[in-house]
């Protein structure tokens, strides 16, 4: 049995999706179902499904806001992620920890799972916790890093890139975007089924680089999504320094999926592609 925690968020929503098709045993449970900060709860819940394997999507990514909030973050990024490995070890289950390229300081071309790690803010730098806090508490993990992540939630209530792009060239705004910062934009969908290979591997424990292949600025991506979306619209190309972010951020967080191709697994398709599908 499997346990998804963060199950309505984007990649929550995309493994129910997944492990539903393929008849996988698992049960989701959202911040209502599981708060992963409450050790009881997720006692009773281990209680209760005995899960040989924990998928936690649950995370705090308002990363502008984090700098303000920076008891949240560590509580769900880092806090949270240790008594869910801890327990899960306890019950000798498996622990599948998502991260993030913000963990890098976008300072090279590409990082690779062995490279230094270097935050820049704070949602960066709970995150990078949250990965050692697993790796202490539980040797059976998997640490997954992606970045750039676009599919919709459980109720597709919430905004992502994509959605926000294609509203706001609907409604005939004027979109501005940064032409700074170079990423690999991931489809949850794919990335979920990534996963889900590595579990079926039964792969190594530690990090693993996750992203669609290629990569672009987030003005790139914009002009990719409004011309796949078939809509008219000429979004503007702006620098970091004028977008009134008051955070730093890596101005290049391309992670090379270096261990995946080392194992022999392929890896996803290009971004642009995977984009395709998810506007369809
Ligand atoms: N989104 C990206 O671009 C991106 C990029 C790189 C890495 N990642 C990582 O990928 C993972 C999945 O991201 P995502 O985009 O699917 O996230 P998401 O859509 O924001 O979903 C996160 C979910 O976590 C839930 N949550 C928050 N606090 C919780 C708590 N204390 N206990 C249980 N659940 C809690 C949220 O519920 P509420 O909405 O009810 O608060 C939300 O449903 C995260 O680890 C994230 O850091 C994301």
């Amino acid at each position: 049995m499997i346990l998804i925690t963060g199950s309505n968020g984007q990649l929550g929503n995309a493994l129910q999706q997944l492990f539903s098709g393929l008849g996988v045993d698992y049960i989701a449970l959202d911040r209502i179902g599981l708060d992963i900060t409450n050790k009881d709860a997720i006692l009773e819940v281990f209680g209760k499904y005995n899960p040989n394997i924990v998928i936690n999507c649950a995370a705090y990514n308002k990363v502008e806001q984090a700098e303000e909030c920076i008891e949240d973050a560590y509580r769900v990024n880092a806090f949270g992620p240790y008594l869910l490995a801890k327990v899960s070890n306890d019950f000798g289950a498996k622990i599948v920890h998502i991260s993030t390229d913000y963990v890098f300081g976008g300072d090279q071309n590409s990082f690779s799972e062995i490279d230094c790690p270097r935050p820049l803010n704070v949602y960066g730098a709970s995150k990078l916790s949250g990965e050692y806090m697993v790796q202490l508490a539980n040797e059976n993990n998997l640490i997954i890093r992606t970045s750039w992540l676009f599919g919709n939630n459980k109720d597709n209530s919430e905004k992502n890139f994509v959605k926000t792009m294609i509203l706001k060239a609907r409604e005939k705004e004027e979109i501005r975007v940064v032409e700074d910062q170079i990423g690999s934009p991931t489809y949850t969908n794919d990335l979920a089924k990534k996963i889900n290979e590595l579990i079926v591997l039964d792969a190594e424990p530690g990090v693993y680089h996750i992203t669609n292949s290629g990569h672009c600025s987030w003005y790139e991506f914009a002009n990719k999504i409004l011309e796949f979306s078939k809509i008219e619209s000429a979004p503007i190309p702006i620098k970091t320094s004028e977008s009134g972010t008051k955070i730093k951020r890596p101005q290049n967080s391309i992670l090379e999926n270096k261990r995946l191709k080392e194992i022999n697994v392929p890896v996803l398709r290009n971004w642009q592609e995977a984009l395709i599908d998810y506007i369809k």
